[in-house]
């Protein structure tokens, strides 16, 4: 499939379990003597592998043991810092060179290369005022004086990340990088089937109740031939192939090409051919603008939060991370899509992705509830920070990220986001590349999937930790705001206010809260004007229900309330100041965090309001006015060991800090497919037309290298594509 060979999707629950092998092991001395052994040598050279390869750059930890997240104190959120210098957007030309049509653009300079670190607001949220976001976040109603505040459908945009791995210029570079770092991919798995044109006019008819969408498709690029012929032993063929390309550059690139260093650098994004780029540029009613934007343009360098970066720093990590052929590695640089480009609001897709039902925009987003996770409760990823992982496929990086959760947020295992078209919020996303800065910045270290294997410098599975960081920061608002802004770590005041009786240890329940929080979805979007996820008629629309929000706290299940609590008084008693208490609940002892905040959720039927601190009366002189007297947004990106100064108004900034991490995790009917022969292939497209109620599909090519294969199943995925989408994009020549 053209997807990047990242794409590799694994059977879920395939991970092998090594726990009773372990336990096998710890049976017997003679092992026992081995595996010491062994301990023994693996962390020599590990600590010898660290001293290796400690360099000084600020995104590179330095010391041999690293600290993961320190906690400093001098880390404070930028608050109207200036940002990196600008990157405009290139101009959407087309450049044809032989057969084939290319995008130019330039490169950014490492000055612009640099991650701009302020926090971003989410704009939607800041068009609602403080009194309706304190009765929704209180309350969950959207009730006077919500109503008179009427939101709009989320303005969404599709961001598709794309290759072809038949491009010519593509397969050269890919096999010059290959060869350098002595490297192999597991399979060429760069094949075109032409699903992105499908995929995107099933998008089409699927988002047509979008509004003002744009879809961005992300493509690899290649360095302009003439720059590759100097700069390169290519052999013959190779050579061949590159000078014809080349004379069919005009004159002022050729000039350009002999300047000694050409800075900066011009690079040819690849096009979908069949695709004229500089009319797709413009939308109009019927389809929303395709704007082409290109790998090599996204990367910014990211550090540990409070680092400062420079243009040396940033030219260092391009020159180690450039060009890459690792869809993690591009995925990592999502969070840095131009928030003047892209809505704040996106779904990523991979080509081999298909919407194959309209779908509300509430399906994804909405401003009341927060972007929509799909995420597969049954299929846990527990933290990993061995690499010992298949690094071709998700799992080393699915561990690794869990593990960095776990260091932040306190150890569990989270779901995994179901592979299919996924909900991300960029500005959310953006602050969790800030947060794990370094570990952003080492993802693309390997340059093809898994192929850096260097302990700390692991990839980061973005879509898997960014969603998580959501949910996370959520947790971590309502412990933050029951805990510090409304009983300043008052020990008797908590406990009282969780049900406690004097001289009892422990607060139970012995059901589940009664809570309308599911309830209250549809009419609560329904008040609000937006068209709400549940469909009439699942063979119509695509149906999506939501089976959690963050509207009722948290919940270490991921799909539904605990069914009891069991809170002893020991939970609260262990620290000396409500910052310690906070820290101790959120990351320390996770399972006290959790029962404290299922344990309020009793205390009411909908909303939030228990968590909150109360109202302080409004002072005159103008202190209390956002305007004049701004908050942080957020709590600081790592976890101090001293408190942030209290905000000004305590209740407002609890209010909007809660609604800022909001989120649900959802369902819809989904299909996921492998395809390993044509008859396979006839048998898997039959089952998503035999279920009509599925709204999102998902084929993934494991077809072996057999060309009649491969012909055979092409033929039947072209019939079927055209079956379904006979209708030609805007644009599509
Ligand atoms: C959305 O599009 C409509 C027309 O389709 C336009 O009137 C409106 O200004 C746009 N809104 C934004 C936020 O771009
Ligand atoms: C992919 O590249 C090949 C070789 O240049 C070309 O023939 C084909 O049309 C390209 N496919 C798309 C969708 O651009």
């Amino acid at each position: 499939m053209s997807s990047r060979e990242a794409y590799l999707y694994e059977p879920l629950g395939s991970q092998p379990r090594p726990k009773s092998r372990w336990r096998e092991l710890m049976c017997s001395p003679t092992r026992w003597t081995a595996v010491l052994i062994i301990v023994v040598l693996s962390l020599s050279s590990i600590a010898l592998l660290t001293l290796q390869t400690t360099w000084q750059w600020p995104w590179k930890s330095s010391s041999v043991v690293p600290k993961i997240f320190p906690t400093t104190d001098d880390i404070s959120i930028p608050h109207g810092a200036e940002g990196p210098a600008p990157y405009p957007p290139a101009p959407q030309d087309a450049k044809q060179l032989g057969q084939t049509v290319y995008h130019p653009f330039v490169a950014p300079l490492p000055a612009q290369a640099i991650a701009d670190t302020r926090v971003r607001p989410i704009r939607a949220q800041l068009e609602l005022s403080d009194a309706c976001l304190d009765r929704w976040v209180s309350s969950g109603q959207w009730t006077d004086p919500c109503t008179r505040a009427m939101v709009s459908e989320a303005k969404i945009d599709l961001v598709y990340v794309w290759v072809n791995g038949s491009d010519i210029l593509h397969q050269a570079a890919r096999k010059t990088l290959l060869a350098e770092l002595k490297y192999r991919t597991k399979d060429a798995r760069f094949r075109e089937h032409d699903e992105l044109r499908y995929s995107l006019r099933a998008a089409r008819a699927a988002t047509k109740m979008w509004p003002n969408s744009t879809w961005h498709v992300i493509t690899a690029d290649v360095p302009n031939p003439h720059v590759a012929l100097e700069s390169r032993e290519a052999d013959e063929e190779e050579v061949d192939i590159l000078e014809s390309l080349a004379d069919s550059i005009s004159e002022d690139d050729d000039q350009e090409a002999e300047e000694p260093e050409p800075e900066p650098e011009n690079r040819l994004g690849l096009v979908p051919q069949w695709l004229d780029i500089e009319c797709a540029i413009h939308g109009d009613e019927t389809q929303p603008p395709i704007r082409l934007q290109h790998d090599t343009q996204l990367f910014r360098l990211t550090g540990s939060p409070g680092t400062k970066l420079t243009a040396k720093d940033s030219s260092e990590w391009l020159e180690r991370i450039l060009p890459s052929f690792n869809s993690h590695a591009i995925e990592s640089q999502l969070p840095q899509l131009d928030p003047e480009l892209v809505s704040e609001n996106i779904v990523a897709l991979n080509d081999d992705q298909f919407m194959l039902l309209p779908m509300p925009p509430a399906a994804f987003h909405t401003t009341l509830y927060g972007p929509v996770l799909r995420t597969d409760p049954g299929l846990l990823v527990g933290g990993d920070a061995t690499g010992k992982a298949d690094g071709g496929g998700e799992w080393r990086s699915l561990g690794w990220s869990d593990h960095l959760l776990n260091q932040r947020f306190g150890s569990r295992k989270r779901p995994y986001m179901q592979h299919n078209a996924r909900s991300l919020s960029l500005p959310l996303m953006h602050e969790a590349a800030l947060a794990f800065g370094e570990y952003f910045a080492r993802t693309p270290l390997s340059q093809f999937r898994g192929s850096h294997k260097v302990p700390e410098e692991f990839e980061v599975n973005t879509i898997f930790l960014t969603g998580h960081f959501m949910v996370e920061r959520h947790r971590e608002a309502l412990l933050y705001s029951w805990v510090v802004l409304k009983w300043d770590g008052y020990v008797e005041g908590m406990w009282r206010d969780l049900g406690g009786k004097d001289g009892e240890t422990t607060i139970k329940f012995d059901d589940a809260a009664e809570r309308t929080t599911r309830d209250d979805v549809e009419l609560n979007l329904l008040m609000a004007g937006v068209v709400p996820p549940k469909v009439e008629d699942d063979h119509e629309q695509g149906d999506t229900t939501y089976t959690w929000t963050s509207m009722d706290g948290y919940s270490p299940r991921f799909n539904s309330l605990l069914p009891s609590v069991s809170l002893p008084r020991s939970c609260l008693e262990r620290q000396s100041d409500s910052w310690s208490l906070f820290r101790h609940l959120l990351l320390e002892d996770p399972a006290c965090g959790d029962q404290v905040i299922s344990a309020l959720i009793h205390k009411q039927r909908s909303g939030l309001g228990a968590f909150l601190p109360a109202a302080t009366a409004s002072s005159s002189d103008g202190d209390d006015d956002p305007e004049t007297n701004p908050d942080p947004l957020t709590l600081p990106l790592v976890l101090t060991s001293n408190p942030p100064a209290l905000p000004s108004n305590p209740r407002r900034f609890a209010v909007r800090l809660i609604q800022r991490y909001a989120h649900v995790l959802g369902d819809s009917p989904t299909l996921f497919v492998g395809l390993h022969s044509a008859t396979d292939t006839q048998r898997n497209l039959r089952m998503a037309d035999t279920t009509p109620a599925t709204a999102l599909f998902c084929m993934n090519d494991d077809m072996s290298n057999n060309a009649a294969t491969l012909r055979a199943a092409d033929k039947i995925l072209k019939t079927w594509f055209e079956g379904r989408w006979p209708e030609k994009l805007r644009c599509e020549v």
